[in-house]
């Protein structure tokens, strides 16, 4: 299959299912204005994520990797009015833009940035767990410690999701050590082998080409 037909059905499935939308394109709009890298989820990616949140009810959410917040409008768009998205982000000005965007959504009451490495802030969140869905998104290198974290701070049902398992089809390349690949691969690994994961990951083709996600549950 050529990109260029699978590029075409995103472009008709986008246009579709998701369509114009003021707030989250206005979110694009900033990012790209500041100079992110287009790695924010794919439009029918981010309507995933949304309903996944609706279909499990999700209350409270926990999101590693902010970028500019667009995910973020998806995920807290799913919530009802007292739900809450905690969203971890490294970079301060990345975490300035998605408050603007959130504010400029109209979700800014049901979205708190929490800034620096997520390393530092998960251990922070005992108080404020357990959350229902887990979206993890940030820097590959560390999914394994991320999902040991999705694990602690959920509880039997909470959803985790894991963007980008796929890595243009490195991931099942063992001789590919990319930090970045490896650390994909380590956690795939978690998600098969620890008792309190049960997971499966599916391949996609969207707007930022091929990759995929991961999907479990904490047992
Ligand atoms: C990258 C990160 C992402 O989260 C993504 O969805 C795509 C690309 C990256 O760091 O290259
Ligand atoms: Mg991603």
């Amino acid at each position: 299959i050529d990109s260029a037909t699978w590029r075409r059905v995103d472009a008709y499935l986008s246009a579709l299912l998701v369509g114009e939308d003021p707030a989250l394109d206005a979110a694009v709009a900033a990012q790209r204005a500041a100079g992110l890298p287009a790695i924010e989820v794919a439009p029918v990616n981010g309507k995933f994520l949304h309903l996944i949140a609706r279909i499990s009810g999700a209350r409270r959410i926990l999101e590693i990797g902010t970028l500019g917040g667009y995910s973020a409008i998806w995920l807290a768009r799913a919530l009802p009015d007292d739900g809450l998205v905690i969203s971890i982000e490294a970079e301060p000005a990345n975490a300035r833009l998605a408050r603007a965007n959130l504010d400029r959504a109209g979700l800014g009451g049901r979205v708190q940035i929490r800034e620096g490495r997520a390393l530092d802030v998960l251990p922070t969140l005992s108080g404020e767990a357990p959350f229902d869905l887990v979206f993890i998104d940030a820097d590959k290198e560390s999914n394994a410690a991320y999902l040991d974290w999705a694990a602690r701070l959920g509880r039997p049902g909470t959803v985790v999701i894991v963007d980008n398992i796929g890595r243009g089809g490195a991931v099942a390349d063992p001789t590919n050590s990319r930090p970045d690949v490896v650390g994909t691969r380590q956690g795939l690994e978690v998600l098969a082998r620890d008792p309190r994961f049960e997971a499966t990951a599916l391949q996609t083709l969207d707007a930022k080409g091929y990759d995929g996600f991961a999907v479990a549950v904490v047992v």
